[in-house]
């Protein structure tokens, strides 16, 4: 980890909860754009097991390893000067035993140097988030839509709309020890709903305006995923057309022989 004099901690990512700022958090896997995302003044920065599918190309989060994460997030916490990081524990990586969840939630924070870990399920995760917890591991909970369900839940889009079984998830999160719930598309005033019962920040996606704050794929706001568009995600930028065409322009030069030019040549 780089020290920096900037670095939101626990403490301070909570105070600003507290305050009633509104937390912006984003995914990034890879050195580059961790850097891109922390310069940018991101609160917090996700290493989401997203990285299955938007860095490794697979159809679900399932098959993303332990190892890869913790390679992918040591990358990350490397490149990031303040915001907050945050690791997703990978599927099977926490389900076995509370054991096993603790000794991989030390692995991570130990290989990567995070500061937090994340992984899906309120109460059904109760007992695991209160064992990390008690190894001082900070975790941050994710109820609602739980991608690594998948195979129970069906269809990743699919809202969550059982509010009393939402509200207990989330709740049993908080007592068990969560500093943080994200809630996975979530109708908004549901979410609200949650947040307003809760003494720990709501960190939505898909889940309203209600939230304390928001976390997006980074590569899917930044238009990096054109075709993958659902209601709740706005490209803040169209880099994968802008990225084409820079490569296409290259091509064009390369082989009319414009490029390189004499300003690009030692004599
Ligand atoms: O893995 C991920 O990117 C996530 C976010 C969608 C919250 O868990």
């Amino acid at each position: 980890m780089n020290p920096s004099r900037n670095k939101i901690s626990l403490p301070r990512f909570l105070a600003s909860a507290a305050a009633g700022r509104r937390l912006a958090m984003v995914t990034a896997y890879d050195h580059m754009w961790a850097g891109i995302m922390d310069e940018a003044g991101v609160d917090s920065i996700l290493v989401g097991d997203s990285l299955s599918m938007v860095v490794q190309g697979r159809s679900s989060t399932l098959p993303v390893t332990l190892d890869e994460m913790i390679y992918h997030g040591e990358m990350v916490v490397r490149a990031v000067q303040r915001a907050l990081v945050v690791v997703d524990m990978p599927f099977m990586s926490y389900q076995v035993s509370t054991t096993e969840a603790v000794r991989n939630a030390g692995r991570i924070i130990k290989e990567t140097g995070a500061d937090a870990i994340k992984l899906e399920g309120g109460s059904i995760q109760a007992e695991t988030i209160r064992a990390i917890m008690q190894a001082d591991i900070p975790v941050m909970a994710h109820v609602g839509m739980r991608p690594q369900a998948v195979r129970q839940l069906g269809s990743m889009g699919k809202v969550q709309r059982d509010e009393q079984q939402l509200l207990a998830d989330a709740t049993a999160a908080e007592e068990a020890g969560a500093f943080a719930i994200v809630l996975e598309l979530v109708p908004a005033d549901i979410a609200s709903r949650i947040t307003a019962a809760l003494s720990i920040p709501t960190i939505g996606i898909g889940a309203g305006p209600g939230c304390s704050g928001q976390v997006l794929v980074g590569p899917d706001m930044l238009g990096l995923t054109p075709d993958f568009k659902p209601k709740f995600l706005k490209h803040f930028a169209e880099l994968r057309k802008s990225a084409v065409s820079a490569v296409q322009q290259y091509v064009a030069e390369v082989s009319e022989g414009q490029f390189p030019g004499p300003e690009h040549s030692h004599t």
